[in-house]
C-alpha cells in the first residue's frame, strides 16, 4: 500500500492536469466571449440550417423549439446592413428586391433559452467572373414602352445568350422579355410594349447560358419613375395680338397619371430669319405655372418659331423636342415691303414720266439751249446702273426684304431706260 501511494499520485496528478486544461480552456473562452453564451459548443454547431431563395429574396431555417427573439440581417456591398426583426413563431424573413449579382451575406440570430444561436451564409454569383451582362439600362418613352438595353460581358463566351426576366414587387410576377433586340443572334435588349403590370419598384435580371461556362447574372432595381423621359407636350398653340404673344399647350400623356405640378417645360424660341442660333432664348416654365407663357411681341414682327420640351419637375431630364411651331408671322413684315416698294417704285415712274415729257417738252423747243443734267441722267446708262445700285442698297436697308423683289424693281426700272 505504501509502496502504490507514489505511484498513484503522479498519474493521478498528471490525469487531473489534463483535465483541469482541457476544462479551462473553454472557460477561459467562455470568460472572454460574452456571459450569456453559456455553451459554446451549442453555439458553434451550424443548427439552424439556414437557406437563402434569391428570387424571393427568402431566408429560412430549421424551426426551433422555445425561440424567443430572432434577427436577419443581410449584408449589401452597396447599401450596407439591412436588418429585419423575426416575427414570433416565424422560421424566415422576406427582404425586400433588392440587386443580388454582387454578392450578399445574410446572418440569422435567433435565442433560444437565453442562448443565442446565430448562423451565417455567403450567397455569391454563380458563374465565371466578368460573363454576366453590362452596361444595362432602361428607358421608358411615349407612356407605354419601354426598351433596355446591354452589352455582352468581357469574358463571356461566344455562344453565350442573354435572358431578360422582370418582376413586379408585390405579387412577384416574373415575366420573360417578349421582344428581344438581338447582335447577331445574341440578345442584348428588350422591347416591351405593355408595361400595366409593373409596379414603382421593378426588379430586373439577366441571366445567361453557355456550352462554355457559366453565366453570371447582372440584376437591379429601377424605380421606373427615374427610368421615363416625356414626350414633348401636346397641343402647342400661339396667339398673338399687337404686343404679345401667348403660347398655350397640355402635359403629354404619361405612363402614370400624374398631375400638373410634377412636369417642367422648357421653351426655345428661335427668330426663323435669325441664320445663327444665337437669337433663342431658352426660358423653363414650371407645371404649375399653367402650361402657359406670354411674353411682349418682338418689334419687328419677324416670323418666329417654338419649341417645347418636358421633364420631370424634380429632374432636368429632358424628353424630345416637340415639332417648332410657326408664330408671329412674317405677313404683315413683308406687306410693309411691299408698300414700301411701291412708293419707290411710283415716285421712280413718276421721275422719270416727268423727265420724258420735260425732255419731249425742250426736244418741241429747241430754241431753248437743253439742260445738260437731266439730259446725262437719262442717255448714260452708267449713271442709271449707279441708280440701281443705290436703289438696291436702299431696299436693302429697309428691311429685310427680299432679294426677288428687289429684283422685281431692277427689271422694271430698266425697261424704260432700254426701250
Ligand atoms: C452538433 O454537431 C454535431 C456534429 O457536427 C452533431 O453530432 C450534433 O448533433 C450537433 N448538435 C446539434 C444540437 O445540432
Ligand atoms: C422549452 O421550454 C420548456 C419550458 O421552459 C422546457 O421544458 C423545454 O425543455 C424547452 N425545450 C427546449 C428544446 O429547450
Ligand atoms: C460600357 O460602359 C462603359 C462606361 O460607361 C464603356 O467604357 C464601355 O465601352 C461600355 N461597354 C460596352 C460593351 O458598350
Ligand atoms: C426602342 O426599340 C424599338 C425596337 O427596336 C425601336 O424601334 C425604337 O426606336 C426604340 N426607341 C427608343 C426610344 O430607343
Ligand atoms: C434565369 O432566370 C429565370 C428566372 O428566375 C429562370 O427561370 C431561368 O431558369 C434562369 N436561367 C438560367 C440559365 O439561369
Ligand atoms: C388636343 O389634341 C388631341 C389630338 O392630338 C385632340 O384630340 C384634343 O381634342 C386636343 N385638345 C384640345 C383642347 O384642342
Ligand atoms: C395682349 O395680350 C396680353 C396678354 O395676353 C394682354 O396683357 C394685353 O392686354 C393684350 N393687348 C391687347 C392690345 O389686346
Amino acid at each position: 500500500m505504501t509502496l502504490s501511494h507514489p505511484s498513484v499520485n503522479p498519474l493521478c496528478a498528471l490525469v487531473m492536469a489534463v483535465l483541469l486544461s482541457m476544462l479551462l480552456v473553454p472557460s477561459l473562452f467562455l470568460n472572454q466571449d460574452q456571459w450569456d453564451k453559456h455553451l459554446p459548443t451549442v453555439e458553434q454547431n451550424s443548427s439552424l440550417n439556414v437557406k437563402f431563395d434569391p428570387k424571393a429574396t427568402k431566408l429560412t431555417w430549421d424551426c426551433q423549439e422555445n425561440a424567443t427573439y430572432g434577427e436577419c440581417v443581410l449584408i449589401h456591398k452597396e447599401k450596407g446592413q439591412i436588418k429585419k426583426k423575426v416575427k414570433d413563431k416565424e422560421c424566415q424573413c422576406t427582404f425586400q428586391d433588392c440587386s443580388l449579382h454582387g454578392g450578399v451575406t445574410l446572418t440569422v440570430e435567433v435565442n433560444i433559452n437565453q442562448r443565442r444561436i446565430s448562423e451565417t451564409l455567403v450567397y455569391l454569383n454563380p458563374g465565371r467572373e466578368g460573363t454576366a451582362a453590362q452596361n444595362f439600362s432602361c428607358l421608358i418613352y411615349n407612356a407605354d414602352f419601354m426598351n433596355c438595353t446591354w452589352a455582352k460581358g468581357q469574358a463571356a463566351p461566344n455562344d453565350v445568350q442573354y435572358f431578360l426576366y422582370i418582376r413586379d414587387s408585390k405579387k412577384k410576377i416574373e415575366r420573360e422579355c417578349p421582344h428581344y433586340l438581338k447582335d447577331s443572334g445574341t440578345h442584348v435588349g428588350c422591347h416591351l410594349q405593355d408595361l400595366s403590370g409593373l409596379t414603382s419598384y421593378s426588379y430586373f435580371l439577366v441571366n445567361g447560358t453557355s456550352q462554355e461556362a457559366g453565366i453570371q447574372f447582372f440584376d437591379s432595381v429601377l424605380l421606373l419613375k427615374e427610368i421615363e423621359q416625356y414626350n414633348p407636350p401636346n397641343n402647342i398653340t400661339v396667339h398673338c395680338n399687337e404686343s404679345h404673344c401667348f403660347i398655350r399647350w397640355e402635359k403629354p400623356r404619361t405612363r402614370k397619371t400624374l398631375s400638373i405640378r410634377e412636369f417642367q417645360y422648357q421653351l426655345d424660341i428661335q427668330r426663323q430669319s435669325d441664320t445663327g442660333s444665337s437669337r433663342n432664348q431658352l426660358i423653363v416654365v414650371s407645371g404649375d405655372m399653367g402650361n402657359k407663357y406670354s411674353f411682349p411681341r418682338p418689334g419687328l414682327r419677324a416670323k418666329h418659331t417654338v419649341k417645347i420640351r418636358t421633364a420631370d419637375a424634380r429632374k432636368a431630364h429632358w424628353g424630345a423636342w416637340s415639332q417648332p411651331a410657326e408664330f408671329g408671322s412674317a405677313e404683315p413684315e413683308s406687306s410693309l415691303v411691299h408698300v414700301y416698294l411701291l412708293v419707290v417704285l411710283g415716285t421712280f415712274v413718276c421721275g422719270l414720266t416727268i423727265s420724258c415729257l420735260f425732255k419731249r417738252f425742250l426736244g418741241m423747243h429747241r430754241l431753248f439751249p437743253p439742260i445738260p443734267r437731266i439730259k446725262d441722267k437719262l442717255n448714260d446708262s452708267h449713271q442709271i446702273d449707279h441708280q440701281q445700285i443705290l436703289w438696291e442698297k436702299f431696299a436693302h436697308d429697309v428691311g429685310k426684304g427680299d432679294k426677288e423683289e428687289v429684283l422685281a424693281v431692277e427689271e422694271v426700272a430698266e425697261a424704260p431706260a432700254n426701250a
